[in-house]
């Protein structure tokens, strides 16, 4: 082809405008691919939902909630003409759009197709004046946030217990929202349950009412979709302060007081050294014991194992690590999943400085030590690309962000920073970070600069310091607490005991705490003989033991050795307890041994029915 000046002259200029476009593009989607959350299809950065309001009521003969969710939305595109919610398992039945929220008309909408990690988007048209959507909808069988329990799976057994677990990305699988922490909303909410059942939500509990079972919550405060929470059942309430209480099943009440009174002592402390605690309330609720988790965070109100209430306290740091979340990921949250360390590190930091100053500094570096064999177990087990804070979990389930890597690399790297900045500097640093960021969902990036602005002079971290902790694998040197004092003489005695042929001198081992204990029994070698863990369980009566940390421990060295009186117990403590931290790992060991693997596989379907369905997900995948 001929080309004259004019036409290559138009040319040229077509071609500029075509890169300008394609820079464009890539611009766009560079900058998309940065904000966008992988593990959500809504368009928040089009609509965002500033409040929600739900409407539900509790079937517990179909295992269901049906009921509507109404969006109030911001536009932030007023173009865009559709609003995109994640779902997974949901049934919609209808769904209606309203300029006032007082008429309402039905619009058009589309459930996209599945993803087994992400469930379906709900596509919905909107016109240019909609500003509220409701979703007329119900929950699916099997629904992942949600456990559904008879009255005879209950302590009383009277009443059905249903509770909620959102975090990471199961909120979808009961409300129809946008999953994803890089926004946050309010809600206020209508429960209905059968009468005589209570349900209390992470909101103002004030308005519940037992006879009718129409419950009414108000959260006027903004807070991401994963600390959105229900629990309904045969739920009685304690006070333990003005501001500070417990619900629990009849039998669990008083111990349950007894236990986590020692939260006002802890909540005076977390005020004085990171501001004042944000959330008017704070009160606990008691779960089933087939509860996956230890505990989490639900503002106003934390969701906690009752493996915890062994009579004597040991266990709680676990109350301080969730009271901590009220600044560390509930004042302050990671906007995106990747960046989980943001909420789990710095809880643990600040679990850490609670528990020093209410508990004293012996008990935290043992409470330390703990996680650190978690941290060195997983530095030996992940791969490298995983021991990085900064690591991807784009094509992962963001369940498994949240490792020993996120919550103990992550607070040692602000141990870290407090070393060099001095510890009262540091705790204010921490108090002005959450001050500043109150509210808000953000990502490493907003942190790094928060603490390149604010941490000069005296107090300025040495060039590069971030980028170490965060984008390598493995710990900077010198990252490892030296070992304290207490920990030096326990391995002394440990490794006589091991090595000799002594039993263990009662006398040395009367003030050991179920911490050192804790350190001894993940410390003892594999090849221990059976006859010295008989020995210690003669003298010490680990396989008798109350307390679902020790026993644990001691079950799984118990396992490896062969050692056959923990048959009995251990059946009793796996058909009992649904929490993964323990039965995740005895399962896992059961497997790996041959003359256990059996028993275990039998044990398992006869249990199955007992656990949660995300704790089920996990073990079916060890093909017991
Ligand atoms: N936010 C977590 C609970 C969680 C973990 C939810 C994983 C979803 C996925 C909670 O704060 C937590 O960390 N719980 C720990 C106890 C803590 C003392 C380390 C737990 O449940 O064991
Ligand atoms: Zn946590």
């Amino acid at each position: 082809m001929l080309l004259t000046g004019r036409n290559k002259n138009k040319q040229d200029s077509d071609l500029v405008k075509w890169f300008v476009v394609l820079g464009l593009f890539v611009w766009c989607s560079l900058s998309q691919a940065h904000h966008q959350d992988a593990h959500s299809f809504a368009n928040v950065h089009q609509v965002s939902t500033h409040h929600l309001r739900i409407a539900l009521t509790v079937d517990f003969t179909r295992h269901q909630l049906s009921g509507f969710v109404e969006h109030w939305l911001q536009r932030l595109e007023p173009t865009a003409n559709k609003l995109v919610l994640d779902t997974k398992g949901l049934r919609i039945s209808k769904v209606e759009i309203s300029a006032d929220g007082e008429q309402w008309h039905p619009t058009p909408y589309l459930l996209g197709l599945a993803n087994p990690l992400l469930g379906q988007p709900l596509n919905i048209r909107l016109q240019p004046d909609t500003l509220r959507v409701r979703v007329h909808y119900q929950t699916g069988a099997d629904a992942v946030g949600l456990q559904w329990l008879e009255a005879n799976q209950t302590t009383e057994k009277k009443q059905p217990f249903l509770y909620t677990q959102s975090q990471s990305i199961h909120a979808r699988s009961w409300l129809p929202l946008q999953d994803t922490p890089a926004i946050r909303q309010t809600f206020d909410a209508t429960i209905v349950t059968p009468p005589q059942v209570l349900a209390v939500m992470s909101a103002d509990n004030s308005r519940t009412n037992k006879s009718s079972g129409v419950h009414q919550f108000a959260m006027p405060q903004p807070i991401p979709s994963s600390l959105i929470a229900l629990a309904a059942g045969d739920l009685h309430f304690k006070a333990m302060s003005a501001n500070t209480g417990v619900y629990a099943e009849r039998s669990y009440l008083e111990k349950a007081a007894a236990e986590f009174a020692d939260v006002n002592l802890m909540m005076a402390t977390a005020n004085r050294l990171y501001g004042d605690y944000p959330w008017y309330r704070y009160d606990l609720v008691v779960l089933p014991a087939s509860y996956p988790y230890g505990g989490m965070e639900n503002p106003r109100l934390a969701f906690v194992t009752p493996t915890i209430i062994t009579g004597d306290k040991s266990l709680i740091g676990l109350v301080a690590h969730q009271l901590a979340h009220s600044w560390s990921g509930n004042l302050v949250n990671q906007g995106h999943w990747d960046h989980v360390w943001l909420n789990e590190g710095f809880t643990n930091y600040v679990e850490q400085r609670i528990m020093q100053e209410v508990y004293g500094a012996k008990r935290a570096a043992l409470e330390l030590q703990l996680y650190l064999q978690q941290l060195q177990q997983a530095l030996e087990t992940l791969p490298a690309a995983d021991q990085r804070l900064l690591a991807d979990y784009s094509h992962r389930h963001p369940d498994d962000a949240f490792n020993p890597i996120n919550y103990v690399k992550g607070q040692l790297l602000l141990m870290a920073m407090a070393q060099h900045v001095g510890q009262a500097a540091f705790d204010r640093f921490l108090a002005g970070y959450f001050a500043h960021f109150a509210f808000k969902s953000v990502t490493t990036t907003d942190f790094v600069q928060y603490a390149t602005d604010h941490l000069t002079g005296d107090t300025r971290l040495p060039a590069n310091f971030f980028a170490g902790w965060l984008q390598d694998s493995g710990l900077p040197k010198g990252a490892m607490p030296a070992s304290v004092l207490p920990l030096e003489l326990l391995k002394q005695v440990q490794q006589q005991w091991l090595y000799g042929d002594q039993l263990l001198d009662q006398a040395v081992t009367a003030d050991w705490t179920m911490q050192h204990w804790l350190i001894f029994l993940n410390d003892l070698p594999i090849q221990l003989s059976a006859a010295k863990l008989a020995q210690l369980d003669q003298q010490y009566h680990f396989s008798q033991s109350q307390n679902p940390e020790l026993f644990t421990a001691f079950a799984i060295k118990a396992i490896q050795v062969n050692y056959q009186p923990i048959v009995l117990p251990l059946q009793q403590f796996l058909q009992q307890n649904g929490r993964l931290k323990f039965i995740l790992p005895l399962y896992q060991q059961l497997k790996a041994q041959p003359q256990w693997r059996q028993w275990a596989g039998s044990l398992y379907r006869n249990n199955r029915d007992f656990y949660h369905v995300q704790a089920r997900q996990q073990l079916d995948k060890l093909e017991l």
